[in-house]
């Protein structure tokens, strides 16, 4: 078979889309992405690369990538269920780590199916292992909640490089080089959700990164935090509560039912918190680290995302 592995091209995001779709909805059953759009919204993100896989001239898979500073991870992948297990998965993964490696990301991951030997086997292959669980959770929302901290999108074009910036010191100071400036831009830039802060507007004691509805990649009905953390030190747990508070207020302002999360389980004491707080599991996906190292996965780090 004559696979051809190139950067996806804007022609080619409608068929990578609809080869997502079809491959996970074979995986997962029904319609499990819904009104959502990730394959359309992080291909204009500025903080990502996408790779196709061509058989006979036809978009037969793809790889998305996502770089946080010195964190990035792969995923969604994908490839058509009629040519699986040709190969092509594997061309795409070799292709994606090279680029991970070319970003100079020292942290390299991706969320995977828990129960799936053939899944780890596949990856480890490239070098990520398997490492703690990362609880997709989710928790009702009744609509009356107050709103809480206050958002970018409200803050003066001037004024809000400083916020942006003060976020960036927040997640350098749980790990070096993180940075999920990437993901406020695309947010901020597409009209996705908003992003939430809590404490003094010039050193932000945290912030949530928030996708909300349909078009987005939250899903009508639900609000998801695709990032959200506080500063580390005394006091983090009371204001990670506030954090998820103001999060909460965010759903029932833009009228979802569900506001949904991730969280990686190495991170005690916050997924402990979330289930004291009423967020259940949905879906329990595993880890995989490239090296295998812990990264931000700390016992005491109040971080909240997943690599989906
Ligand atoms: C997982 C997936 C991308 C693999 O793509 P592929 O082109 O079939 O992969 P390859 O042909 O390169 O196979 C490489 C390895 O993947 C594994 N594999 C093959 N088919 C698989 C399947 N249906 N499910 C899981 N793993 C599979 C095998 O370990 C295979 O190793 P082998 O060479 O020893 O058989 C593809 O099955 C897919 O799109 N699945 C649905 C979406 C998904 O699971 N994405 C990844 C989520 S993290």
């Amino acid at each position: 078979m004559d696979i051809e592995v190139r950067p996806l091209e804007a022609p080619g995001v409608a068929a990578a889309d609809e080869v997502f779709r079809d491959a996970f909805a074979t995986v997962l059953g029904g319609d499990v992405h819904r009104d959502t759009a990730l394959v359309r919204t992080r291909f204009r993100a500025p903080h990502t690369a996408a790779l196709a896989a061509f058989v006979d001239g036809e978009l037969a898979g793809s790889a998305l990538l996502a770089r946080w500073g010195s964190v990035a991870y792969l995923g969604p992948l994908s490839v058509t269920p009629k040519l699986w297990g040709h190969g092509i998965g594997a061309r795409l993964v070799a292709a994606a780590v090279d680029v991970l490696d070319g970003w100079g990301a020292g942290h390299q991951g991706l969320f995977t199916f828990a129960q799936s030997p053939r899944h780890h086997r596949f990856y480890e292959r490239f070098g990520f292992w398997p490492r703690f669980l990362t609880a997709i959770m989710s928790r009702p929302v009744t609509g009356g909640e107050p709103v809480l901290g206050w958002r970018l999108s409200a803050a003066a074009p001037p004024a809000r490089a400083a916020l942006v910036d003060g976020c960036a010191a927040v997640t350098d100071a749980i790990h070096p080089g993180l940075d999920v400036r990437g993901e406020i831009d695309a947010v901020l830039d597409q009209g996705l959700g908003d992003v939430v802060l809590i404490g003094e507007p010039e050193t932000p004691r945290g912030f949530a990164v928030c996708h909300t509805g349909a078009g987005t990649e939250a899903g009508s009905g639900i609000a998801y935090v695709k990032f959200a953390a506080v500063r580390p030190g005394p006091g983090a747990g009371p204001a990670f509560a506030a954090l998820l508070a103001s999060c909460q207020g965010l759903a029932a302002e833009a009228g979802a039912a569900r506001l949904t999360l991730g969280v990686n389980t190495a991170r005690h004491d916050a997924y402990r918190q979330l289930l004291a707080e009423g967020f259940r599991t949905d879906i329990p996906g595993v880890t995989m680290h490239r090296p295998n190292e812990p990264g931000y996965d700390r016992e005491d780090v109040r971080l909240v995302d997943d690599w989906r």
